[in-house]
């Protein structure tokens, strides 16, 4: 079992204030610089239109969340990395499974970066990977924004939150909402971002099965619905912190089309939903789902339930967190 309490890494105390981006967490290290991105859930997800660009037009209510990646910036030289002829993109990282090349999206920001800027430093970048892939948590998109932010503090850029939420936008839909975090309302394909403060830090056990599901594939799958659920009173409860009402209100438009292709999501929803918290939902497109507690004590009675069936759950992993502020 993850705990996000850990260390008091929900309230950031090490951002470091003299670096110029001050969204996520950054800190220097001896070697570079150090920052934590942070996982995502979406409590509120409506499609509402299919785009002739092959995108889905959105409406979605995120918050980031404390469990986080770290990646470390330093100065690379290395003969052995990858890279073009100009600058070196040598990609470190503690999960075997991952791809280290230039397919990765942190390889992509890299690559995004030294175009935008001209500069053609060599990079070593070490991630250590504790966000679940392809489970609905926008690790891989959570680590491409704090690349951006990494170099532009590493090499001095002195871009503001805008550019790099531009940038971002190039990368994927979900990389410009952790330009704005800790939570948003957005739009369009999920990049046009209008920052919400939750008027109370909610507490959340996210649960999530050994497979992963494509974002592409479930969209594919999906119903663009004829009358589209409003966001209106999500919103009203995210920001009255009314945890109650946001339980009612928690809603998915990807979670059928998830659960077709991957049934542990149907699975995990009904454990959920039999361990009484305020609310559960499926985040982004899987395959985690998630528990929405009404304090820190009801997520743990609840994630040691989930976590004494584990054999049980098929070996889903059991994560406690809360949303940051
Ligand atoms: O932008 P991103 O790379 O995160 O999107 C992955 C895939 O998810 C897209 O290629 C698209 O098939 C689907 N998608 C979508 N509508 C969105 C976001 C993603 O159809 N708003």
């Amino acid at each position: 079992m993850y705990f996000g309490y850990a260390a008091g890494l929900v309230n950031h105390p090490w951002t470091d204030t003299s670096l110029p981006v001050n969204l996520m967490l950054m800190q220097r290290s001896a070697r570079g610089i150090c920052v934590w991105a942070p996982a995502k859930v979406n409590l509120f997800l409506e499609v509402l239109a299919r785009r002739p660009d092959g995108y889905h037009e959105l409406a979605t209510l995120m918050t980031a969340v404390s469990l986080y990646d770290t990646l470390e910036f330093t100065e690379e030289r290395s003969s052995t990395a990858f890279g073009n002829e100009e600058g070196v993109t040598a990609l470190r990282c503690n999960a075997p499974s991952l791809s280290t090349g230039p397919d990765n999206l942190i390889c992509r920001a890299v690559e995004v970066v030294r175009r935008a800027s001209g500069r053609s430093d060599g990079v070593g970048i070490r991630l250590w990977k504790r966000i679940p892939v392809a489970a609905g948590l926008a690790g891989g998109s959570s680590d491409a924004a704090a690349t951006l932010a990494g170099l532009n503090s590493l090499w001095r850029l002195g871009w503001d939150r805008c550019k790099l939420m531009q940038l971002g936008a190039e990368l994927g839909s979900d990389v410009p909402f952790f330009f704005a975090a800790p939570a948003a309302w957005c739009t369009g394909r999920g990049e046009q971002i209008e920052p919400l403060r939750l008027g109370r830090t909610l507490d959340l056990v996210l649960i999530t099965p050994p497979v992963g599901l494509s974002t592409a594939e479930v969209f594919r799958g999906v119903t663009v619905p004829n009358e589209p659920r409003s966001g209106a009173a999500i919103r009203q409860a995210a920001a009255a912190g009314d945890v109650k009402e946001l339980g009612r209100q928690l809603h998915n438009r990807l979670q059928p089309a998830a659960e077709r292709l991957c049934p542990a999501v149907a699975d995990l929803f009904a454990r959920l939903v039999s361990l009484g918290p305020a609310g559960q939902l499926m985040t982004g497109s899987g395959s985690t789902v998630f528990a929405l507690c009404r304090n820190p004590g009801e997520a743990l009675s609840l994630a040691r339930a989930l976590t004494s069936a584990r054999d049980e759950l098929g070996g889903a992993r059991v994560f406690v967190v809360r949303s940051c502020h």
